[in-house]
């Protein structure tokens, strides 16, 4: 047995449903968080689909009022929580529902540090800053790929730096995550390559990473195999409710891995672009995975030998050489298939922006736990290869 399995680690997630309607739950928990004032943090393009008024529906009548709090963004802002949070304390909230994406949860997730703690939601980036525990949160994800609503992750980004923060901490995890697939049905295809491509790094991350332990590896590897069969049909225009069910169940299980083995410098790197160039975080995943595999390979071969068993690949045999091509041809055949793009074309990079987004990857959380430490000159290569001008 290593030396790592005998380490202590935790395993920390909320309570889940997952299935076929499990958003219509709703009201029977908010009776059982007896809420009189939720606050509802959605975004403005979900809220024509009709799953989404069959949800609000249940919650009324449960309620004296339900506030609604749409102001929210991809990659989402310092300005946009501490806005929620002031709204949350004035109008005499009780509790939280976020539907929406990552974007979203996240979003809600950080005013419920403000509306608890005070202060500014900066205050609680890194690891255990948050010492309050926040008001009841209720998440039903719209995405598959985020697993914002079963994370110990919010990232935020902070508007005066253009650099996204993450803060990490059991009290960020939400109360209840229903999982439905019946939301994903109306997901954009582009959407849904993006959010299930970053659902894939968070699995690879969590397995490979230094703080990964037994319970985060069957979650991990579990979440390859399932994502790796669904992908390609489920950005499909004939794509069934069955295959949007086990692409979720993929990126659930991919949370439960990452939530408590963190990730790696994929993330990293793409907190940093997402967050000085606002760019999809998804995209940005997809993008550099391919790049950072190659880095990581010679570190954790034997683990890259199990991730590849998991994407259908025969590797009992064959050198780690060929091993590491399979693993890059299967990765870059997945994100063509969905048709992400290899690389982002920019207007123009200037060389103090590129250091910028360097030394950001460089400081990110994310990057404590890959498997290896990559150098400026690596990742500034890389940053080269996947933004052209
Ligand atoms: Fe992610």
């Amino acid at each position: 047995m290593s030396e790592t399995l005998l380490e202590l680690r935790k395993f920390v997630i909320p309570e889940i449903i997952i299935g076929v309607d499990a958003r219509l739950l709703i009201d029977r928990y908010i009776s059982h968080f007896n809420a009189k004032k939720p606050m509802l943090v959605t975004d403005k393009d979900i809220q024509h689909f009709e799953w989404f008024h069959q949800t609000i529906a249940l919650i009324r009548p449960h309620v004296e009022k339900l506030f609604f709090f749409d102001d929210t963004t991809p990659n989402p802002k310092d300005v946009e929580a501490m806005c929620g949070a002031s709204l949350f304390l004035s109008l005499g909230c009780d509790l939280i529902i976020a539907i929406g994406g990552g974007s979203v949860i996240d979003c809600a997730k950080c005013i419920s540090i403000v509306a608890s703690n005070g202060g500014n939601v900066l205050d609680y980036e890194g690891v255990d800053e948050v010492l309050m525990p926040g008001p009841p949160l209720i998440c039903i994800p719209t995405t598959a790929g985020s697993s914002a609503d079963v994370s110990q992750f919010a990232i935020i980004k902070d508007t005066s730096a253009h650099i996204k923060r993450a803060i990490i901490s059991k009290k960020v995890v939400p109360d209840l995550a229903l999982i439905d697939p019946v939301p994903l049905m109306s997901m954009d295809p582009y959407l849904t390559a993006c959010t299930a491509m970053d659902a894939l790094t968070h699995a690879i991350e969590a397995y490979v990473s230094s703080t990964h332990s037994a319970l985060t590896d069957v979650h991990a590897l579990e979440s390859i195999r399932l994502i790796n069969q669904v992908i390609e049909k489920s950005v499909r225009p004939d794509r069934t409710i069955e295959t949007m069910f086990q692409l979720m169940l993929g990126s659930l299980q991919a949370g439960l891995a990452f939530s408590n083995a963190s990730l790696g410098a994929v993330h990293a790197m793409s907190h940093s672009m997402g967050g000085l160039l606002n760019l999809p975080h998804g995209e940005c995943n997809s993008i550099l995975l391919e790049h950072i595999i190659r880095l990581n390979f010679e570190t954790v071969p034997n683990r890259y030998r199990d991730i590849a068993r998991q994407l259908d690949l025969l590797v009992d045999k064959v050198s780690d050489a060929l091993l590491l091509e399979m693993i890059i041809n299967r990765i870059v055949a997945m994100r063509e298939n969905v048709n992400i793009p290899a690389s982002i074309t920019m207007d123009a990079l200037e060389k103090a922006t590129v250091d910028y987004l360097v030394e950001n990857a460089l400081n990110d959380p994310c990057m404590v736990t890959n498997p290896r430490t990559l150098t400026k000159e690596e990742v500034r290569i890389i940053y080269g290869r996947v933004l052209q001008t």
